[in-house]
Order: structure tokens, then sequence, then C-alpha cells
């Protein structure tokens, strides 16, 4: 049987994460609650950055979790996880994904799909995560971003129903989660590491102003992404310490 969602629906708010954190501060939420908006006039991104997204066009949705199976220190598999369905579902609809660490969701170099969660614990327990997800589906032209993000319809010539996309990949994303809730996190580590961009491959990083060539060889449990060095050291990196260029 498929799982069900609670979803509401609007039209238009400030940011789909923002509405969820303030229906958890009222007391209004319950446990894997999606709010999916058609517009979002101060969308969020990851490191304060804005989400944009033209109006009807794209998926940006934010969904509640009470991941009580997960230590806080184990939160970059739930990451892991979310980017992992992100991939599947793509995948079943022809369009192959790589993940560029830590959770943007490229096709070629481009952006299809940004993912920002956040987390709130109490001591050692994990209170809730909410989820938000923006993928680019039907809108065709980002003016500011026109050779950095990547549309559903740009890649496979035609408009998608929003609420079956939506529908798909919270089935994704339930299949996924299934891994972490019986605690069979290996599946998770190894798929993500197959699906990074640049995973195994020499590229170039630049840490403040320096450029060097490295190597993805691993990503920590705790989320640190390995780079191995030319002179064979191997570097852990956090994120936003070192620049993909
Ligand atoms: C990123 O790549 O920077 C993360 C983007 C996350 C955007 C989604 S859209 C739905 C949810 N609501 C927000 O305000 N942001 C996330």
């Amino acid at each position: 049987m498929e799982h069900s969602w609670p979803v509401i629906n609007l039209s238009s708010v400030d940011s789909t994460n923002s509405y969820l954190l303030r229906l958890i501060d009222t007391g209004q939420a319950v446990h894997e609650m999606v709010v999916n908006a058609r517009f979002q006039n101060q969308g969020r991104g990851q490191n304060n950055n804005t989400w944009e997204s033209d109006p009807c066009q794209n998926l940006t949705f934010s969904i509640l979790l009470k991941p009580t199976y997960l230590k806080p220190s184990l939160m970059f598999y739930l990451n892991q996880a979310i980017s992992l369905s992100i991939i599947d579902y793509l995948k079943d609809n022809q369009i192959f994904a790589r993940i560029k660490w830590p959770n943007d969701i490229l096709v070629g170099c481009k952006k299809i799909a940004g993912i920002l969660i956040e987390n709130s614990f109490l001591g050692d327990t994990y209170q809730y995560a909410v989820i938000g997800i923006g993928l680019n589906v039907n809108q065709e032209l980002f003016p500011d971003l026109q050779h950095k993000a990547i549309s559903m319809k740009s890649l496979l010539g035609k408009d998608l129903n929003l609420d079956i996309v939506l529908h798909r990949l919270l089935n994704a994303i339930h299949l996924r989660l299934k891994y972490l809730k019986r605690g069979d996190f290996s599946v998770i580590y190894d798929d993500y590491k197959q699906n990074l961009h640049l995973y195994q491959c020499w590229s170039t990083y630049k840490i403040k102003d320096e450029n060097f060539k490295g190597k993805i060889i691993d990503v920590k449990p705790s989320g640190e992404l390995c780079i191995l060095l030319e002179n064979g050291e191997v570097k852990e990196f956090l994120n936003k310490e070192v620049v993909f260029v």
C-alpha cells in the first residue's frame, strides 16, 4: 500500500519551510505533514541564499519529520536519503542526476533541485527536521541563472503535472526513509557515494583564494568531504570550507 502524507496546498507563501516552522511553534504541525506552495515570495536556500522559482512552474514544498530513530550525530544520513530519493525519482523519468556534496542535485553542471534541512535537537534526541525541497519542473528560463539551472521540462521536452510529480517524489522519499527507520545506513551511504558528483575523479577545488587539485575519496558519516591531494595527504572539509571550481 502507498504511504499517505497529509498535504497542505498553498497558492502563495513566504517560504514553505518558514510556514511549517510556524506551525510547529504554534503546536499545529503533525508528523510527516507536507506543505506545498505554488509560489514562494521569500524562498530560502542554503547559507542564507534565496531560492527563486517562477509561480506555478516548479515544486516548492517542505516535509516535517520526527526522525527519533536517528541520533543527531547521524543526521547527515537524512541528508543523504533525501538527496537519493530525488536522484531515484529523476532516474525513473530517465533523468540521470548527480549529488554535488553535500546536497545539490545536478544534471551535468546545472542544478535541478535544492534541499534545505532545518533541524531541531533536544539534548541527544532529534526533535524534528523540516526538509525543504525545490525541484525545477516546468520552468524553462532562469534569467539570473541561465547557465546554472535546468528543469525537467528542458530535459524531457514536455510539461509535467506538478501534483503527480509531488506524489511520486513523496513515494521515492518514503522508500529511502525506510532504510533509515530500520537502521540500514550502509545502503544509503554506499548509494550516496556512487551518485556523488566527481567521486573518485581528479578535479580542481578552492580553499580561500587558493586552487588545488584533488580527488573526492570519501564522505564521513558525519558529513565531512574527504579529498585526496596530489601529495598523498587526505583533507576533510565541512560544508562551505571548500569550493568546487
Ligand atoms: C539550496 O539549494 O540552496 C536549497 C534550496 C531549497 C529550496 C526549498 S523550496 C521549498 C523550501 N522552502 C524554502 O524556502 N526553501 C526550500
